[in-house]
């Protein structure tokens, strides 16, 4: 059976780009796959977060894989700082990793653009860490959204390059995987790219959001005056409005609007109640299970400790191999 890892940074909630991006996908998968879902707390430290945050953001994204399905009896849910072999490999594979190629990474390039003060070394290495969290397990799915299809290249180079200096056949190469027919690109509400959490709360949905506060957010999304004339291009704030719609809504509801859009009598009061209601609807079965499971610590703690270990043997075993592939034996 193929495996399949990914993860998600615990960087806070969820939202919906996390959602139809990735956890939607991870739920469907474990039935098929030997799948390993992890948080990815060692990540989230390339923005330094406080202290006494760290366990909390790692809990909520816990509770929502959890409540999203992923079942701990068919998949390995871990926490990423709970297999600390990944970091061991990270040194290794950091050694494969040429600097060229970090620094034209476009994620890394978009992190020096918005984050001057904070150029990490870690933040250059990040594809590589991630590299490790797939070859670790020896994955061959990854299921993400499409920003993350570059990490996936640099991971496959990684990984053929250990192979090729080592003359052996040992890693394997991990694509991006979703059951959408391309990678999922969720917008976000301020008009502009991709639903992100660094955009701010505004532009985000969260898998936690109440219906409240999902109706508020969508009334207030960025749109314009209306179109003036028939099939008119849709500028981009619209667009963006259209395609959460097509990942929220059925494909009636969506051309409905789509016609009244091109016929100029749409209203975006009615479009943006339409979303809102879909919204609600979609995360309202993990909303309720959101609170559910943050009452049942046993249950949370228990789908740890056990992927943790089944983890861990996975990742003894790599590593294992890993040194005496290099060569790094016991004098002693
Ligand atoms: P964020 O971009 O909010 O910081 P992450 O980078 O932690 O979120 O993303 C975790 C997962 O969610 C990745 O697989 C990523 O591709 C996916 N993802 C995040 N935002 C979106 C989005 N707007 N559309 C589709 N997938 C997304
Ligand atoms: N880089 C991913 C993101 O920001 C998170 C991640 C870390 C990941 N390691 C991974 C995803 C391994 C898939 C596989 O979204």
């Amino acid at each position: 059976m193929e495996t399949v890892v990914s993860g998600i940074r615990s960087t806070g909630k969820l939202h919906l780009g996390n959602y139809y991006g990735a956890l939607s996908n991870f739920v469907k998968m474990q039935n098929d796959y030997n799948c390993f879902f992890f948080i990815a707390d060692l990540h989230s430290l390339t923005t330094h977060p406080a202290p006494q945050d760290l366990q909390s953001t790692v809990r909520n994204v816990v509770i929502e894989y959890l409540a999203a399905g992923i079942d701990p009896e068919k998949s390995t849910i871990y926490v990423q700082s709970d297999v600390p072999e990944v970091a061991e490999l990270y040194l290794y594979m950091n050694m494969n990793a040429y600097l060229g190629e970090l620094e034209r990474s476009t994620s890394f390039k978009d992190k020096v653009r918005s984050n001057p003060d904070n150029v990490n070394a870690g933040l250059l290495t990040y594809p590589v860490l991630m590299a490790c969290d797939i070859l670790l397990h020896h994955a061959t799915k990854v299921p993400v959204g499409k920003d993350q299809e570059q990490h996936l290249e640099m991971t496959r180079t990684f990984g053929n390059r250990f192979n090729h200096l080592y003359k052996v056949d040992y890693f394997k190469e991990a694509f991006a995987f979703s059951y959408a027919q391309k990678l999922v690109k969720v917008p976000g509400l301020s008009g502009q790219g991709k639903m992100g959490k660094s955009n701010g709360e505004a532009d985000c949905i969260y898998l936690s959001d109440t219906p409240e506060i999902i109706r508020k957010k969508i009334m207030r999304a960025v749109s314009d005056s209306g179109p003036t004339e028939p099939n008119q291009v849709k500028p981009e704030s619209i667009q963006n409005l259209f395609d959460l719609m097509k990942v929220a809504s059925s494909t009636d509801t969506l051309s409905h609007f789509d016609d009244l859009y091109n016929k100029c009598e749409i209203r975006y009061g009615d479009f943006k109640k339409q979303l809102a209601e879909d919204m609600v609807i979609a995360t309202d079965p993990v909303r309720s299970r959101i609170e559910e499971i943050s009452k049942d610590e046993e249950y949370i703690k228990k789908a740890l400790k056990f992927g943790a270990d089944k983890a861990s043997a996975s990742a003894q075993k790599t590593l294992r191999e890993v040194r005496e592939i290099i060569g790094i034996k016991k004098l002693f």
